[in-house]
C-alpha cells in the first residue's frame, strides 16, 4: 500500500516532520510512506494555472493519483492549517480530474499549544469534505506541548506512538475496505 504524506511545515527542525518520521518507523510492514514536496510550489495564481500546472504541482498531482491513501501531517497556524499546506492543496485540487477525489486519508499533527492542532485538523477535515477525501475519524492524533514530547529528533511520547501505530493500521484497513467497493 502506497501512502503519500503532505507535511504542512517547511522548517528543518519541524516537529511535524519528526512526527512523519515516527509514522514511517511505526507503519505496518506492507505500507510505504513517501513525502510529497510542497516547498517549491509557487503561490496559487489562476492566470498561471490557465497556462498549465507548474512542474512541482504536476509532480505532486501525479504522486497523489498514484497513492492508495494520503497522510496529512500538519501544524496549526493561527487556529488553522499553514498557508503552505493550503496552497499546495489548492493547486492540486484544480481540474481536470482532481487527484484527491475518493482517496482514503488520515491526519495527525503536533503543535506547541495545549490543543495540539485540534483546530487546524478540524479545518482540514472541512476542506476534505469538498475534495471528497474519505478521512478516518479515529484515532485522533494531536500532539500538544510538542517541545516536551520530542528528544534528539525522536517522538518520545509513548501514548502518541501507540496512537500513530493504531492510526496507520486503521488507515490500511480503511483503504482496503474502500478498494473492495
Ligand atoms: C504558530 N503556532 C501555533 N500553535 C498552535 O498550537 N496554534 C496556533 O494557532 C499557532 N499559530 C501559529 C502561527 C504561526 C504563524 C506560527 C509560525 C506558529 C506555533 C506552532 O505550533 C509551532 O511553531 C510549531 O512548532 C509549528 O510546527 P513545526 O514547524 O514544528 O512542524
Amino acid at each position: 500500500m502506497k501512502v503519500l504524506a503532505m507535511v504542512g511545515s517547511l522548517r528543518k527542525g519541524s516537529y511535524n516532520k519528526l512526527l512523519l518520521q515516527a509514522a514511517i518507523e511505526l507503519k505496518p510492514k506492507d505500507m510505504q510512506i513517501e513525502s510529497g514536496d510542497i516547498g517549491e510550489i509557487p503561490l496559487y495564481d489562476e492566470d498561471v494555472r490557465e497556462k498549465g500546472f507548474p512542474a512541482p504541482v504536476q509532480k505532486l498531482r501525479e504522486q497523489l493519483r498514484a497513492a492508495d491513501a494520503l497522510l496529512f501531517v500538519t501544524p496549526e497556524y493561527n487556529y488553522t492549517i499553514p498557508g503552505v499546506l493550503k496552497n499546495a492543496i489548492d493547486w492540486c485540487s484544480r481540474p481536470p480530474e482532481q487527484p484527491f477525489n475518493d482517496k482514503p486519508a488520515a491526519m495527525l499533527g503536533a503543535s506547541i499549544s495545549r490543543l495540539g492542532t485540534a483546530r487546524a485538523q478540524y479545518h482540514l477535515r472541512q476542506s476534505c469534505v469538498y475534495l471528497n477525501i474519505h478521512v478516518l475519524n479515529q484515532p485522533e492524533v494531536m500532539v500538544a506541548d510538542a517541545a516536551k514530547h520530542f528528544e534528539a529528533g525522536k517522538l518520545t511520547d509513548e501514548n502518541a506512538r501507540k496512537l500513530i501505530t493504531q492510526l496507520l493500521l486503521n488507515l490500511e484497513a480503511w483503504a482496503m475496505r474502500l478498494q473492495k467497493r
